[in-house]
């Protein structure tokens, strides 16, 4: 059955933990939704883990249309969300509700997230009023790593802790269903998650949410870029894709594949004598 936002305010009642993961791709999106996880968000970690830059931040709404699109064609179950892009909704509101609902229309998404909190709460109001559903991002906001000095830790002095709480009051009050909590102490994310009536998706922000996030790349220790603390490796499939590949190289340069008649088509060979 297709999770949608009731999925995740019932969950929050029953306290069943939601899972997401990142998807960029069609094929990928398929083998995650199979395997049963809620929602799938096509995060702008793209630009990092698919196409190689250092950051998020020159990836653009057509990147983020593409990639949507195609990984909502291999989602049946999951909710796909999709990233709003660096400067796709920070100038003003009408922009933040024409790229929202482009997320929506061409990439097919089912709801869309936005990294913010008071200073983005109009935003957010506006496209959830129209009939979009946002899901907030506040904490370590990647979009903010020159501000930020880095991709550091929020929330750790008193004044921090404060920001990140009153950033979760004005998502909940603009409409979002749902707030990322992004490299926060794992204290504060519980005292947040407390106090929300709507979801709260951890990623570095300890066990205490109602669900949890993570980029699929990290948990199968496919990218070697950079593995974050809260990450945790749950197959090695970086390993034993260059196992597969270091094979496939092999049995090609000693002859061993293609074989025949294993790999090959027939053919009537007297038609070669035909042949002028
Ligand atoms: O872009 C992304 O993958 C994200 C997650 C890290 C939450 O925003």
């Amino acid at each position: 059955m297709k999770n949608t936002v009731l999925t995740f305010q019932q969950a929050k009642k029953d306290h069943v933990k939601q899972t997401m993961l990142t998807a960029y791709d069609y094929s990928t999106a398929k083998l995650i939704d199979e395997s049963g996880v809620n929602s799938i968000l096509v995060g702008d970690s793209l630009g990092m883990v698919m196409l190689g830059y250092e950051d998020t931040l020159s990836v653009t709404m057509e990147d983020m249309i593409h990639h949507t699109a195609a990984v909502s064609r291999g989602a049946k179950n999951a909710m796909v969300v999709a990233d709003m892009p660096f400067m796709s909704y920070e100038c003003s509101v009408e922009e933040a509700v024409h790229n929202a609902g482009r997320l929506m229309k061409e990439g097919r998404a089912n709801a869309v997230k936005l990294e913010g909190g008071v200073t983005v709460a109009p935003q957010i109001r506006a496209i959830v009023n129209a009939g979009i559903p946002v899901c907030a991002h506040i904490g370590m906001t990647p979009q903010s790593t020159n501000a930020f000095g880095g991709f550091k830790v929020q929330g750790k002095s008193a004044a921090a802790a404060q920001k990140i709480l009153d950033d979760a009051r004005a998502v909940q009050e603009a409409g979002a269903f749902a707030v990322v909590l992004e490299c926060v102490p794992h204290a504060l994310a519980k005292r947040i998650t407390e106090e929300l009536d709507i979801t709260t998706i951890g990623i570095g922000a300890g066990p205490d949410c109602d669900g949890q996030v993570l980029v699929y790349q990290d948990m199968i220790a496919m990218f070697s870029g950079f593995t974050p603390k809260f990450t945790k490796t749950f197959a090695n499939v970086g390993e034993v894709m260059k196992e597969g590949f270091r094979a496939y190289i092999e049995e090609v340069q000693n002859g061993t594949f293609p074989e025949v008649p294993t790999h090959t088509f027939k053919m009537d060979e007297s038609i070669l004598d035909e042949l002028k």
